[in-house]
This record gives C-alpha cells, sequence and structure tokens, in this order.
C-alpha cells in the first residue's frame, strides 16, 4: 500500500453531550470516522451539527464522552494530557474557525513562535514563516498585529502558521470564511498541496460549496451523526494516477 493511502486517523463510538441549564445536548452521537495520509477530505453540515466538535474530539482538545481515537497509530484519549499537547504541537496543525491569534504578536511572530516551540533555530524558523505568509499573500502584512489586519488577513496567517509546521495532520474549521474568491481559491489550494505534496490527512469543515471541487472525499454530518459519505471525482483521478501513472500523463 502507498504512504498516500494509509489511514491517519480512524475514530469510533465518539459520542459528546454538553449540558445546557437542565438538560443535555447531544452533539455527536456515536460517531465513526477516519481520514487518509494524501486526501483533502471535507466535512459538510448545517450549523450546530457537530462539525467543530467533531474536529475537537479528533484532535485531541476535546475528549469525547465515549469512543476512541486512534491518530497516527496512537490511542489519542488513552495519553496523559501532556503527551495529548505535545502530540498535536509535534504532528497537527489547526486553522480555527476564530483563528485564535495572540493579540500582541506581529503576523510574523505568530508563525514563527510555533516553529521555536517545534525545536527549529531562530533563523530556520524566520525563513519558514516569511515563506508560509508569502505563500498565503501576506509579505507585506508581516510586521503587523492582529489590530491591523482584515478578517481575511488574519485568517491567512492562521493557515500560514498551520502549515508552516508542514503536520501529518490539518484541521481547518472553516477555512475560506472570511475570504474572498481570489484568496478562498489560493488558501484551498494549499490545503490540497499539503494533502498531496506533503502526505498529510487534511479535514477540513466548510460551508462552502466552492470547496467540494477540490476535495477526494465528502462527508455530510447532521444532527451528530454522520449521514453521507463519499469519494469524489477528482479522488478516483488521483488514485488512477498513483496507480497508472501512464493515464495521467506522468
Ligand atoms: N461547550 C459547549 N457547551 C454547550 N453547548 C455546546 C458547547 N460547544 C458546542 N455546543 C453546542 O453543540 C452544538 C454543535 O456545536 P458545533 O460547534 O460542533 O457545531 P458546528 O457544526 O461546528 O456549527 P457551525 O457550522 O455553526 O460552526 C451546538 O448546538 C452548540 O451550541
Ligand atoms: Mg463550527
Amino acid at each position: 500500500m502507498s504512504a498516500r493511502s494509509e489511514q491517519a486517523l480512524v475514530a469510533h463510538g465518539l459520542s459528546k453531550r454538553f449540558k445546557t441549564g437542565r438538560t443535555f445536548i447531544e452533539v455527536l452521537k456515536n460517531v465513526d470516522f477516519d481520514a487518509r495520509h494524501g486526501d483533502l477530505t471535507m466535512v459538510m453540515g448545517p450549523s450546530g451539527s457537530g462539525k467543530s466538535t467533531l474536529v475537537a474530539a479528533l484532535s485531541g482538545l476535546l475528549r469525547p464522552d465515549t469512543g476512541e481515537v486512534q491518530a497516527l497509530g496512537q490511542d489519542l484519549w488513552s495519553l496523559r494530557p501532556g503527551k495529548i499537547d505535545k502530540f498535536r504541537l509535534e504532528h497537527c496543525g489547526f486553522i480555527f474557525q476564530g483563528f485564535n491569534l495572540f493579540a500582541a504578536l506581529t503576523a510574523l511572530q505568530q508563525v514563527e513562535i510555533i516553529l521555536k516551540y517545534q525545536g527549529l533555530s531562530k533563523g530556520q524558523a524566520r525563513e519558514r514563516a516569511v515563506q508560509a505568509l508569502t505563500e498565503v499573500g501576506l509579505e507585506s502584512r508581516m510586521n503587523m498585529r492582529p489590530a491591523a489586519l482584515s478578517g481575511g488577513e488574519k485568517q491567512r496567517v492562521a493557515i500560514a502558521r498551520a502549515l508552516a509546521k508542514n503536520p501529518r495532520l490539518l484541521f481547518a474549521d472553516e477555512p475560506t470564511s472570511a475570504l474572498d474568491g481570489e484568496n478562498g481559491q489560493i488558501v484551498i489550494k494549499l490545503l490540497q498541496r499539503a494533502a498531496k505534496e506533503h502526505g498529510a490527512a487534511v479535514i477540513c469543515v466548510t460551508h462552502d460549496p466552492r470547496l467540494e471541487a477540490y476535495a477526494d472525499r465528502v462527508i455530510h454530518i447532521e444532527d451528530g451523526r454522520i449521514l453521507d459519505d463519499r469519494r469524489t471525482a477528482r479522488s478516483a483521478e488521483t488514485i488512477a494516477a498513483q496507480t497508472q501513472p501512464e493515464l495521467a500523463g506522468a
């Protein structure tokens, strides 16, 4: 089996409920999920259907009430909290719905700081951060702090920060929600490249139908359950290109 089709994430029986006042709401209802290296997997569904909660449970951010997550072969939720943090730092990239930028840091520093935590030298961190910010079109905004950036620019800083790590698992929650068509397209192509060139498993939550054309797999979630899970025509092309290079003109 090629490295590209290896399972990156396998989750079984995930459930999560939240208490609101006196009642509980069940946000994830016995969800099974998997994602492969080299795939751009898209998760779609109405607001409130549990998408962000699912991503949080898959990525070590929010402990599910039941179920287990095998991430890169490790039983994520059986690890001690410190080990889960370390796993996220080493292997996961995140693009959050609310961007989660540090108010006091410039765009360049936001990206650099994560790379330094990962153990890169100052010089390497600077070089990679500049490259990642340039790729998202922010070369002229590198020394600005979040307060001076537009919504779309903040979103692109968050994307640069996640991509610069070159993570094995990349979680993106509405990564194009604040972007115009052109920048949205740049970003989705970068996510696709993370999957195709670096073999990351990219899990992307979105409402944006334009992104569907770039996905290998589309999963629909509604009311805490997976309703539909299909591989796209693009994915069939990719598989053909991998197994029969002559058909893809390679
Ligand atoms: N910490 C919490 N406490 C109580 N309820 C919560 C909590 N987090 C999420 N919920 C509820 O769980 C449901 C699912 O939330 P979630 O954020 O996963 O939805 P979503 O599919 O990502 O929606 P959106 O598309 O609007 O981002 C919502 O009804 C939300 O109000
Ligand atoms: Mg959400």
